[in-house]
């Protein structure tokens, strides 16, 4: 079904009908496409809310239509070396995901395709780079192809009957051009146009979709690729595609390159000069050798060779290329979600970045410097916010959004061991400007000034855990895993500001004080309670019927270092929450109306989602709190269980469903009759904290503020592990034979380190 080759970075598929599509994600950082192991998929231009560059039908059948397709025409017969959406399938296939690109390699009647997709640094195009080989002399006709729809998704689907008379598509000599241009689009000034072109003259085209399709057909047998021949249609008012005619003679055993180019750029002028540049020899080579070395270089940063191979190919490959996309795109676009609402999460957000922190500290700082703008001079900030699209932010107020922002300051303080970005200047939302340092210090302020009637801070419009909003709307519920998540984020800040020479006591006082009443307030007997409803019930608890242990109040008691009893509070995680496929988010799952009617936690179904599901991003935090107990047996099941490939082949490839080489949001639990069908994959924050899991806590490699500290925590079948790490410009060589805690002085001029 699917081969790893941990060598070159790629994951190759013998088979086209996954259970679900699977797929992987090319992007310069400005032009993006996900595509399908079968290739469907959808390219936008900086966002997928508002520069959507074709169709791609979410939810529907046949499933993962559309996408970026190359019909091989070859006398009656025609194919896809895509495999879909043709019914005549390749007598040979395969498709491999990369660092970047996608790739097919097909075969039928003695005709030999490899169909490359990636997006290179140059230019902001995907480039499809087609190599054709004949075993006999043949007349080929190629028709590459792309159904577009309006750039917002959102307006289409209400407005579709007016809106679309205002599109234009139209051939520039060679080139299909694409114009958008509708009545309020949030930003025309920026919004480019499209272009198709190849690199042989075609013969015809198409800009109307209905004209290349035909009434009552679909891209699985279009009219014009029927006929072998487009018709040259234009589109001033419709639906409209791309689609080029290239007649190509080939000779026995001749083997022929043609390169298609989807692309964006803001003038007529500026296609023809983007065309021009992408025709030009040696460009898409040169385009595709900088991927690789872009990617050669960045996941150089961290390598490592383990025992558990599975392990190493996500370790070394696919858990920080998902954090990557992840950091790109938030929870954005995914063949789960639609890219038509969700901005940038500061929540999420700021999680993403702590994956971006060894690889990209500039980039890492400048994201977490877009999350300041959404801080307020009170210290919240709001939920999600819209830099690209224009649009207004969500200004719900959450007791977490801004404790995370000191977190991931802090881990870039101690990937640099320099102090300089607490004096990096960011504005607030609702004016002025102030450091970093006073961005974070405002985080604890608000915290401060937001304490509920036992002391904890205010639940507001919900913690980490999105559903808790429902029992605190009247805003008096206060959450006890924010109290440890504060208790967290005090630690840190009371070490930067002794390390800026400022008072550090006054946030150990609130950390001891907000420990005491965890202690005494939330401890239940054998585990934490999670948190306080409006009417002073208590959430998570023995006492009550339904959720009565929730994952998140036990790992974080650990982290926060504040449980006392956090060791007997994993034990319980253990008896009650652990799965063979993940740790359950609560247990028991709730009915639709627990606590009461009117006030339901949920109304998801049991076992699904946030009602008792394995969440795997709460898993990491497992992970992490055995690690900080010292039981590695716990920390390696925990973590190995979840392992994309594990986890698949445990629950088979038909119920997991999603990809094995990235990690999902979540997988249903044990209370669903489809325990262990995992959803939401690729844009999870999965990604960042299993990576931050198994480096830093699991090996255990840590940057500290004066070094580089080794304290790993791994099970015999781990061990030996071989790690290299590039830290404050060094790259050290480090051998794990046994859990021993080292530590690396910044001075210390040895790279090679054996423990
Ligand atoms: C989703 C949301 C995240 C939230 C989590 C748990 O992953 O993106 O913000 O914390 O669910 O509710």
């Amino acid at each position: 079904m699917y081969k790893f080759n941990d060598k070159k970075r790629e994951i190759t598929f013998d088979k086209y009908n996954t259970p679900t599509p699977w797929m992987n994600y090319l992007s310069n950082g400005t032009f993006h496409t996900m595509i399908s192991q079968a290739g469907g998929g959808v390219a936008f231009y900086k966002s997928p809310q508002i520069w959507r560059i074709n169709h791609y039908r979410f939810f529907h059948l046949p499933t993962d239509r559309s996408g970026f397709y190359t019909y091989i025409k070859d006398g009656n017969d025609y194919w896809c070396p895509t495999n879909e959406p043709c019914k005549t399938k390749p007598e040979k296939w395969s498709a491999t995901h990369g660092m970047g690109y996608t790739r097919f390699e097909a075969e039928r009647n003695g005709v030999a395709v490899t169909a490359t997709y990636f997006v290179g640094e140059f230019e902001n195009a995907l480039l499809w780079n087609l190599k054709i080989k004949s075993n006999f002399d043949k007349k080929l006709v190629i028709f590459p192809y792309v159904e577009l729809g309006m750039m917002e998704f959102m307006r289409e689907l209400q407005w579709q009957c007016y809106n679309k008379h205002q599109l234009s598509c139209y051939n520039m000599g060679d080139v299909l051009v694409y114009k958008y241009g509708v009545e309020d689009q949030p930003k025309p000034d920026e919004t480019p146009l499209v272009y198709f072109s190849a690199d042989v003259p075609p013969t015809a085209f198409d800009c109307d979709r209905d004209e290349f399709i035909g009434s009552y057909r679909s891209e699985e047998n279009p009219k014009n690729v029927e006929n072998g021949k487009c018709t040259n249609s234009t589109m001033y008012g419709g639906d409209p595609c791309f689609a080029l005619e290239l007649d190509i003679d080939l000779k026995a055993g001749e083997e022929r390159e043609i390169n298609i180019f989807l692309g964006t750029a803001m003038t007529e002028g500026d296609i023809q000069k983007s065309v021009e540049h992408c025709k030009e020899a040696g460009f898409v080579k040169k385009s595709f050798d900088a991927l690789l070395a872009h990617w050669d270089n960045y996941l150089s940063r961290f390598q490592c060779e383990i025992p558990d191979k599975d392990a190493q190919t996500m370790i070394n490959i696919w858990n920080p290329y998902q954090a990557e996309r992840n950091f790109q795109f938030s929870r954005n676009i995914s063949y789960y979600a639609t890219g038509t609402f969700r901005g940038i999460g500061v929540r999420d957000t700021a999680q993403d970045i702590l994956a971006m922190v060894p690889f990209d500290i500039r980039r890492a700082k400048d994201k977490l410097n877009l999350l300041f703008t959404q801080q307020y001079q009170d210290g919240h900030c709001n939920h999600y916010c819209f830099p690209t699209e224009g649009w207004e932010p969500v200004t719900r107020i959450h007791s977490d959004n801004h404790l995370w922002l000191v977190m991931t300051a802090y881990h870039i303080i101690m990937e640099e061991g320099k102090l300089d970005y607490l004096d990096e200047a960011v504005s607030f939302y609702d004016g002025g400007s102030a450091t970093v340092w006073e961005h974070i210090k405002r985080s604890i302020d608000f915290c401060m000034k937001n304490l509920g009637e036992n002391g904890f801070p205010l639940m507001l419009s919900s913690d980490w855990n999105d559903m808790l909003y429902k029992v605190c709307r009247k805003g008096r519920g206060e959450s006890i895993w924010t109290a440890m998540q504060f208790g967290t984020v005090l630690r840190m800040i009371a070490e930067l500001a002794k390390l800026k020479g400022e008072e550090e006591q006054v946030y150990l006082d609130i950390y001891e004080n907000q420990k005491r009443l965890v202690n005494e307030k939330a401890w239940d007997g054998d585990w934490y309670i999670r948190c306080i409803t409006d009417e002073g019930k208590y959430i998570g608890s023995k006492k009550e019927p339904q959720a009565k242990i929730w994952l998140n109040t036990q790992s974080w008691s650990v982290i926060s270092g504040m449980g006392e009893n956090g060791m007997r509070a994993m034990d319980s995680v253990k008896k009650y929450l652990d799965t063979p496929l993940g740790i359950k988010k609560i247990d028991p799952a709730m009915t639709t109306d627990y606590p009461t009617k009117d006030e339901n936690l949920t109304s998801y179904n049991k076992g699904c989602g946030e009602n008792g599901s394995v969440f795997c991003h709460a898993n990491t935090w497992a992970i992490i709190a055995e690690c900080i107990l010292k039981r590695p047996e716990n920390a390696y099941k925990y973590y190995h269980q979840l392992l994309p490939m594990i986890a698949q082949q445990k629950a088979g490839e038909w119920r997991y469903k999603a990809e094995p080489y990235v990690y999902a949001s979540n997988i249903f639990g044990p209370e669903s009759d489809k325990f262990g069908l995992a959803n939401v994959s690729w844009l999870t924050g999965t990604a960042a904290w299993m990576y931050i899991a198994v480096t830093q806590y699991m090996l255990g490699i840590k940057p500290k503020w004066d070094g580089l500290e080794i304290d790993p925590c791994l099970p015999g079948e781990m061990l030996p592990a071989k790690v290299t790490r590039i830290f404050r410009g060094r790259k050290y060589n480090i051998t794990i034979t046994k859990n021993k805690r080292t530590f690396i002085a910044a001075d210390d001029e040895n790279e090679n380190i054996v423990i």
